[in-house]
């Protein structure tokens, strides 16, 4: 008996944040994309994801809310799970490091680690990032902050728990040296080699007495293990790894890829590995870190407030379009840019256009010319060869692309076809075979063909768009579930004569991109000053991403502008009249400005920096004729001006003398 080749795959486990942005949907869509393949070509898949749910940050958040932390997770995991059931993730397991099947295991493989000695007692002095729960040496440390956020540390100084990496340090340079798939992309692993492991590893801190939330080492209940210790083991514990009931674990360990965002392949490829080797247990075969979705020059994130609403967008163009989007846009391992006009761009070219035409003008031709009736094929010509091989040459190169992890070459791969179909129609012409009766068995082929194309593509696009594929069969009548087969691409023609097609809506209506581009910006109330006031307000994100805005600074800097430039803006005296927190944010301020003898109201990224009654009575600089944009929904009719540093400080212009608000500044 042959048994089904087995095929584990993982996202990350994500912190519990009340509002997962289109970041987060990147990671579990690709992910997901890749589980429907496989399974589509025949693999036993197991694709677990599920929620990181321990740490510092989360207990302080759930105090803040005078909530237990598990009440806090709780209540934030169903609207993950949710999001998950919007965005069509089919995933087989979703694992929470609150469970108890988790728990129990993370606690015995701490203690197993600390019988065997590779897990110490000691005295841990250093430095702790709360908000991405990492710890760092004072030389790593960049201007005093964390080398990956840029945000600042704090020095803790406790009993603690660590885990011997520097003895498996040799062990793992010589493995990823000599296992060129194990790291992907490839620059990724030369920076872990580089940077991290040929410098060498200290030893790393594995347990905290300061805060409680957490999983207890179970022979010492002061010290709660360290929280990546905890989420690195969800790979393990899903699978029923020491217990009783592990035939999970038995048929899909190693886990074939684990996909991440490039900020955790540290985590995923020094410390999950030398975990594995301390068990004894065989490494996953792949670790892919995959670019960041950002926004107009950062990543997105919650904490700077420039994230992209997933649900919003699912509501207006459909899961498939985002999810089409996501995958196609950006090649995988790469950073991109999300913005409204290249989404409502993609839809109008590759699924209005491509797809939907193709599907629409097969159709009407069908129900128009053999009364809905597909014709079957008969006089050949020698353009049709050319469709038919690509046809069945299709399925083989995104198969291959696919296990490159190209999400975003695949699809271009099947649009080749979408568009040799399209060219397809423009060189035979069909609307003129069809005025001529003698040419009728010619139509009837062309028609044919273009029908058991669009069958192929239903099978070839099911992996990613997930609603499409059914409404394409729908509309040709294909109701045989072993025409959408993978194995049923093998052979171009077993589409039967004589099924019924059924005219249907557009699967992808055409968008207007200035209407939608303006419901967009209402919808998610974000706004390019918005992230500008963002990135103001918070420039401390990662390090890289800190030097590029440096260098776009410099060069808007360097660039000489004209009196006539500097006459374009409005800049007034404003008195502050009022100023109240705006809702939903910690960043921002509502602003009522006295300018001469209006007011206004203007919405400022200084939260951070000054509290609302400081503000009152303050005379401030206001760009007065920026166009007025809603930020969180409230109106803001220009911008202040403030100074920033590079160590996040900020102040905010104001006049040295009295003057009258409404005062003209030139
Ligand atoms: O890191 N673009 O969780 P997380 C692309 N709990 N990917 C993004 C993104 C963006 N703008 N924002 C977030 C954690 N992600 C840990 C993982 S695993 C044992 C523990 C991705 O919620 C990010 O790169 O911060 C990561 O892969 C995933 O979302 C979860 O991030
Ligand atoms: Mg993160």
């Amino acid at each position: 008996m042959s048994e089904r080749k087995t095929y584990y795959i993982t996202t990350p486990i994500y912190y519990p944040s009340d509002k997962l942005h289109i970041g987060h949907s990147y990671t579990t869509v690709a992910a997901d994309a890749m589980a429907r393949f496989k399974r589509l070509t025949g693999y036993d898949v197991m694709f677990l994801t599920g929620t990181d749910e321990h740490g510092q940050k989360i207990e302080r958040l759930a105090r803040e809310k005078g909530v237990p932390p598990k009440e806090y997770v709780d209540h934030i995991v169903a609207g993950i799970k949710k999001l998950w059931e919007i965005m069509d993730i089919s995933n087989d397991d979703f694992i929470r490091t609150t469970d108890e099947r988790h728990k129990k295991v993370v606690q015995k493989i701490f203690k197993k680690l600390y019988d065997q000695g590779d897990i110490y007692k000691g005295v841990y002095r250093g430095w702790y990032c709360t908000p991405c729960e990492s710890f760092w040496t004072q030389r790593q440390l960049v201007d005093g902050n964390c080398p990956d956020c840029g945000r600042g540390v704090e020095l803790v100084e406790e009993e603690a728990y660590f885990f011997k990496l520097s003895k498996y340090q040799d062990r793992l340079i010589e493995y990823i040296e000599t296992h060129d798939e194990f790291i992907q992309p490839a620059s990724r692993k030369n920076e872990m080699l580089n940077n991290f492991l040929r410098p060498g590893l200290e030893d790393l801190c594995v347990s905290r007495t300061s805060f409680k939330w957490g999983i207890p080492v179970s022979f010492d209940d002061n010290h709660v293990i360290y929280v990546w210790i905890d989420a690195l083991s969800n790979y393990l514990t899903a699978l029923g790894y020491m217990t009783d009931n592990d035939e999970k674990y038995k048929k899909y360990w190693p886990a074939d890829v684990h996909l991440v965002g490039k900020e955790i392949v540290r985590f995923h490829t020094i410390i999950w590995p030398i975990m594995l080797m301390a068990l004894g247990q065989p490494l996953p075969k792949q670790v892919f870190g995959h670019g960041w979705l950002v926004l107009d020059g950062g990543k997105m994130s919650k904490s700077k407030g420039n994230v992209v609403d997933p649900v919003v967008l699912v509501q207006r163009y459909g899961v498939d379009a985002v999810r089409y989007f996501l995958l196609r846009e950006v090649p995988f391992g790469a950073d991109g840019v999300f913005s409204n006009e290249a989404l409502i761009n993609r839809i109008n070219s590759d699924l209005a256009n491509d797809l939907g035409n193709l599907l629409s003008r097969t159709v009407a031709m069908i129900d128009k010319y053999f009364d809905g009736l597909l014709p079957a094929p008969g006089e050949r010509a020698d353009v049709d060869a050319e469709l038919q091989k690509l046809a069945v040459e299709t399925p083989g190169r995104v198969e291959t692309i696919m296990n490159r992890l190209e999400y975003s070459n695949a699809l271009a791969e099947i649009w080749k076809l979408i568009g040799r179909a399209n060219k397809y129609i423009d060189e035979t012409t069909p609307w003129i075979l069809a005025k001529d009766d003698s040419r009728r068995s010619r139509l009837a082929t062309v028609l044919y063909n273009l029908a058991e194309s669009l069958r192929f593509i239903s099978v070839l696009i099911s992996p990613f768009l997930t609603r499409t594929p059914d409404k394409i069969r729908q509309q040709l009548g294909i109701e045989d579930k072993s025409l959408t087969t993978w194995d049923s691409l093998s052979e171009f023609g077993k589409l039967p004569a004589g099924i019924r097609v059924q005219r249907g809506e557009a699967v992808f209506p055409r968008l207007d991109v200035d209407k939608e581009l303006k419901a967009l910006e209402e919808l998610q109330g974000t706004s390019e000053q918005a992230v500008d006031e963002k990135n103001a307000a918070d420039n401390k994100e990662a390090s890289h991403i800190a030097a590029e805005q440096q260098d776009k600074k410099e060069e808007q800097e360097a660039a000489e502008i004209t009196i006539d430039d500097f006459a374009k803006l409005d800049l007034r005296v404003a008195r502050v009249i009022n100023a109240e927190p705006v809702k939903k944010t910690d960043k921002l301020l509502k602003l009522t400005l006295e300018v001469g003898n209006q007011t206004r109201q203007v919405v400022s990224g200084i939260a951070k920096y000054y509290k609302p009654d400081e503000l009152i009575g303050k005379m401030v600089i206001l760009l007065a004729n920026l166009k007025p944009v809603k930020l969180r929904g409230e109106l803001s009719q220009g911008m202040i001006l403030a100074a920033t540093d590079d160590s996040d400080n900020l102040a905010l212009l104001t006049v040295d003398r009295e003057i009258p608000g409404g005062s003209k500044i030139s």
